[in-house]
Order: structure tokens, then C-alpha cells, then sequence
């Protein structure tokens, strides 16, 4: 299925990457902070075959009409760190992935650090814009390892997204600026 790419999404080479983490880990719930227009959504929504429960701090009423033909979406408006850790406690039985594009930076990895600690049902955590310097923390407390980064951005990836970059450059668009995704895995 052609998912029209959307301003501020990550990119497409960072889709396949979180699809195949989802499908290597046999995931029955993903969880995704920070919509937007909701590119990712729409990917996750589509290809993972499970639930997507999903949430922005902003109301999206756009992004919220246009997914709404998604019987296995549900869209909450709530902070990340509320959000991610009550599902996490309430689909204790479930086998989860996350990504966080929102909230971004350290508070991204710190999330991240914290829901790999407190819950082993979450199998991977992806988060966008936290680079290299976060990696240390991430990776801190050994239960988990970082699998991807930025350093393995290849051709093939480049050729892939050159779309979504252009898209993005010819929109002026916040987001996304590069790829760069980090995915810490059990
Ligand atoms: C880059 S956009 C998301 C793009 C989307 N993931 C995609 O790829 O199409 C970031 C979004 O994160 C949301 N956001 C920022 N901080 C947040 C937080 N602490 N909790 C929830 N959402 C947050 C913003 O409102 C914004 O809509």
C-alpha cells in the first residue's frame, strides 16, 4: 500500500527499520508518541497487523478525520510520559513496541531508558532525534542493546528517503531534519 508521505514524518528507510524490529520481536501491540500528520501512523497502522495505540500532547483534528479509516488505530491527545507508561501497565499481557517522535532529545532517551527498565513486556524502544550523544544513557543499564544508528545510514537508505527529503526541504518543514533513529532492542 503507497502511504502518501506527510510533512514533519521520518522517513521512509526509518519505517522499514521499526516494521522489521516489530516483526523480528512478534509484537501485539504498538504504541507511538508524537503524530503530527501522522506519516508514521498511517505506516504502523498498516503494515504491523496489530493494534496502534497512538498519542500527541496537541489535538489533530485533521490527522485524526483523515486515519480514522483504521479499525486497529486509536489516537489519544495526552503527554508521552503518561501515556506510554498506562499502556504499558495496563497490556501487561502483551508483547509491545515503542517509538517516541515526541517528546524529543533527552527526554526522549530518558523515556526510553525508563520503559525498557520498568517494563520487560516492551521488547524495543525507537526513538527519533536522539542521537549519539544519548547512547551512553540508553544504553547504561545493559538489559539492552542499541542495534541502529545513525552510523548505519547507507546509499540504499539515502536513495530510499530522497523523496521525504525533498518534500520536506520544499515545504520548509520543522521536522524532519536527516534521519536519524535509534532503536534500543532486548
Ligand atoms: C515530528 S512530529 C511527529 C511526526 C510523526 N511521527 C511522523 O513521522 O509522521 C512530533 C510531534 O510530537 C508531539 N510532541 C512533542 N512533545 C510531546 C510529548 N511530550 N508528548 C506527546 N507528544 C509530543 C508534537 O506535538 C508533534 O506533533
Amino acid at each position: 500500500m503507497n502511504i502518501p508521505y506527510q510533512a514533519n514524518g521520518i522517513y521512509p528507510s526509518e519505517v522499514a527499520i521499526v516494521v522489521n524490529a516489530a516483526r523480528r520481536h512478534a509484537i501485539n501491540v504498538f504504541l507511538e508518541s508524537g503524530i503530527d500528520n501522522g506519516y508514521s501512523t498511517e505506516q504502523w497502522a498498516t503494515q504491523l497487523g496489530c493494534p496502534v495505540n497512538a498519542c500527541d500532547m496537541r489535538y489533530l483534528p485533521d490527522t485524526v478525520a483523515r486515519l480514522a479509516k483504521y479499525p486497529n488505530l486509536t489516537i489519544t491527545q495526552q503527554y508521552g510520559h503518561p501515556f506510554l507508561h498506562g499502556q504499558a501497565k495496563a497490556l501487561a499481557s502483551y508483547r509491545i513496541g515503542v517509538f517516541i517522535d515526541g517528546p524529543k532529545y533527552a527526554e526522549a532517551a530518558s523515556l526510553c531508558h525508563e520503559l525498557l527498565v520498568a517494563y520487560p513486556h516492551i521488547l524495543f524502544v525507537a526513538i527519533h532525534d536522539a542521537l549519539d550523544p544519548f547512547e551512553f544513557d540508553v544504553l547504561r543499564d545493559g538489559a539492552y542493546r542499541l542495534t541502529w544508528s545513525i552510523a548505519q545510514y547507507t546509499d540504499e537508505c539515502a536513495v530510499l528517503d530522497r523523496e521525504a527529503e525533498e518534500f520536506n526541504n520544499n515545504m520548509g518543514a520543522s521536522y524532519s531534519k536527516g534521519p536519524g533513529l535509534l532503536l534500543v532492542e532486548r
